[in-house]
């Protein structure tokens, strides 16, 4: 049990851990390239470090490099020193096996569901290797057949338990390109179909019902693959070889994502969150706190990897009650927890809809955000893709059940220090599946 009392103000500045989403394609399309790639940002936490044993099994060498020795020299340093002064995340390099070189393997994606989804992509092609694919007790309850059924529509042999489910057989075999539409959105299931195509004969196109986070679409684009997007169709031609620059990777917005809702909620608060990766692909919480009555302000944009990045100034503000749905959803599908506690400090009503998919992450989200705001005293109703959240302008306390999910473990630490009397999380060490050093760099906002 980790206790997280009610606190004073968030104060200071700090760069959040760098992103999960860019670390897992960054280590995949190093792997695809020829030689050697630099990586400075990494992300050094549980799911990405299952990528970069998943592309050691493959074949492919990687090497950490300086970052973390720099912070073993620096034992003096707080958290905020450290992550402001110090090169974040882990600078590593990659020799690539190449788009048609990755060894048989029997491959461990913890509890990497990203992982999970797009390695099938490139190995489905590539004749003669097998490979398995298999994770902790959250991923075998992660659906694979959105990803098996429009593979297969190309050519590919896969297997699933129950057909949906992994364990996950991969036998590499010839692709040919084929035009899918997916049935939801999900950035996952197209950066999976991007990888395909660049092993398959002819063009590949893959339709998006609503528009989800592009990054693979960028990487792929500067590592010299053709990427072209029209409207809501993305379409990829094959691609002998893949020559990834250096990478570099930015901070993560849904990691950023606790602190903004901690410093919104805590009275006298005043915190920068550094070089963010303000995607408009991933931007959707601040959308939807700004129509809650939020000042999120940017400051210091420019551009990092391919991506655009800012400062985030955070402050507190009374905050009312909205509606989220639809095109808003797979925009900030990881941070609608954060929207839930929001909504509980809330003035009003917030429904949030058309989120089904929340029941197939980590864990059931509808189910655990709901027992979470519940048992702290909020008032929620949960929907079949939603959630309705009666404001009541504040939470009493009480204990959590992070049920091993780690946004599920942080947001109960957010909701501790604006709770009324407190809040136990049982199962914080979740949070290391994303953020390692989540509790010392909440700390370190809060004791100054
Ligand atoms: C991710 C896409 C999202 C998101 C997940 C990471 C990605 O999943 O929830 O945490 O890196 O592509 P879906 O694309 O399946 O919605």
């Amino acid at each position: 049990m980790t206790r997280f009392e009610p606190s004073g103000p968030l104060r200071g500045a700090l760069r959040p851990p760098s992103d999960k989403s860019i670390s897992h394609r960054a280590a995949l399309i190093a792997a695809m390239g020829e030689g050697e790639t630099e990586i400075s940002g990494y992300l050094d936490a549980a799911d990405t470090r299952s990528t970069l044993r998943a592309v050691s099994a493959l074949g492919a060498e990687v090497n950490l490099g300086f970052a973390l020795k720099e912070i073993d020299r620096a034992p003096g340093l707080g958290a905020q020193e450290r992550s402001l002064l110090l090169p974040p995340g882990l600078g590593l390099t990659v020799r690539g096996v190449g788009l048609r070189g990755a060894a048989p393997a029997a491959i461990d994606v913890g509890n990497a569901g990203t992982l999970l989804r797009l390695l099938p992509g490139w190995l489905a092609g590539q004749e003669g290797g097998r490979w398995t694919l298999d994770g902790d007790e959250s991923i075998r309850a992660r659906p694979v057949d959105r990803i098996a059924v429009p593979l297969r529509r190309m050519g590919a042999r896969l297997h699933a338990r129950e057909d949906r489910l992994p364990p996950l057989e991969i036998e590499g075999t010839t692709l040919h390109g084929a035009t899918y539409e997916m049935p939801i959105a999900s950035a996952q299931v197209k950066s999976c179909l991007l990888f395909a195509g660049l092993l398959a004969g002819g063009e590949t196109r893959v339709v998006e019902p609503l528009p989800s986070r592009d990054h693979t679409e960028r990487m792929l684009a500067a590592a010299g693959a053709s990427i072209e997007r029209d409207g809501d169709t993305v379409a990829v031609r094959p691609a002998e070889r893949l020559e990834p620059g250096p990478l570099s990777v930015p901070a993560d917005i849904s990691s950023a994502a606790f602190f903004i809702v901690a410093a919104l909620l805590a009275d006298g608060s005043d915190v920068l969150l550094r070089d963010v990766n303000v995607n408009p692909t991933r931007t959707g919480l601040l959308s939807v706190l700004e129509r809650m009555g939020a000042q999120v302000e940017r400051e210091a944009e420019s551009e990092e990897g391919g991506e655009p990045i800012a400062d985030l100034r955070v402050c507190p503000a009374p905050l009312r009650g909205t509606d989220v749905g639809a095109a808003e959803i797979p925009l900030a599908i990881d941070e609608l927890p954060l929207v839930a506690l929001a909504a509980c400090f809330a003035e009003g009503t917030t429904t949030i809809r058309d989120a089904e998919e929340l029941r197939r992450k980590e864990s059931d989200r509808i189910e655990t955000v709901t027992a979470a705001l519940r048992a702290l005293g909020g008032k929620v109703e949960p929907t079949e893709d939603g959630m309705v959240i009666e404001g009541t302008g504040g939470l009493r306390g009480g204990t959590i059940d992070s049920h091993g999910d780690h946004r599920i473990a942080m947001l109960g630490a957010v909701a501790g220090l604006a709770s009324e009397q407190g809040v136990e999380v049982n199962g914080m060490d979740a949070a290391a599946v994303s953020y390692p050093n989540f509790e010392a760099d909440l700390a370190s906002l809060l004791s100054r």
